[in-house]
């Protein structure tokens, strides 16, 4: 089934010069980027992004980070693209991610870990309307 999924890359990505190559290993996927923007999310858009993980002991940390320089935006659009994009980044600890994924090639931590995506269909359409409008997508 075509869907839709957000990724962001994060700060440290951004930092790091990571977005080329982010960006790079969806497209040679096969991946269709249907929107694209950089910006700096504003406090309430970072605490509502990650209000799921509110009451979690690292949630004001992870705040901080993802406000803490400009990040990448994009929608993705395939063939279970929702599923494929998590696959391709790994498991969220880069320590535990495989070689061969974005977090595994490129991260040693669980808080800076250069991506996040949407994990379900019912995210994808939370966290994009945080992000994107309608007439930043591609007709
Ligand atoms: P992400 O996929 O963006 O979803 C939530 C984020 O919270 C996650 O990536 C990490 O950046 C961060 N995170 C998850 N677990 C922890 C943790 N135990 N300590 C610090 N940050 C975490």
């Amino acid at each position: 089934m075509i869907e839709r999924t957000l990724v962001l890359v994060k700060p440290d990505g951004v930092r790091r010069g990571l977005v080329g190559e982010v960006i790079s290993r969806f497209e040679r996927k096969g991946l269709k980027l249907v929107a694209l923007k950089i910006l700096r999310m504003s406090r309430e858009k970072a605490m509502d992004f990650y209000s799921v993980h509110a009451d979690k002991p690292f949630y004001k940390d992870l705040v901080e980070f993802i406000t803490s320089g400009p990040i990448v935006a994009m929608v993705l659009e395939g063939d279970s693209a929702i599923s494929v994009v998590r696959q391709m980044i790994g498991p969220t600890d880069g320590r535990k991610a495989p070689p061969g994924t974005i977090r595994g090639d490129f991260a040693l931590s669980i808080q800076e870990n250069v991506v996040h995506a949407s994990d379900s269909p019912e995210s994808f359409e939370r966290e994009s309307k945080i992000i994107f409008s309608p007439e930043d997508y591609v007709a």
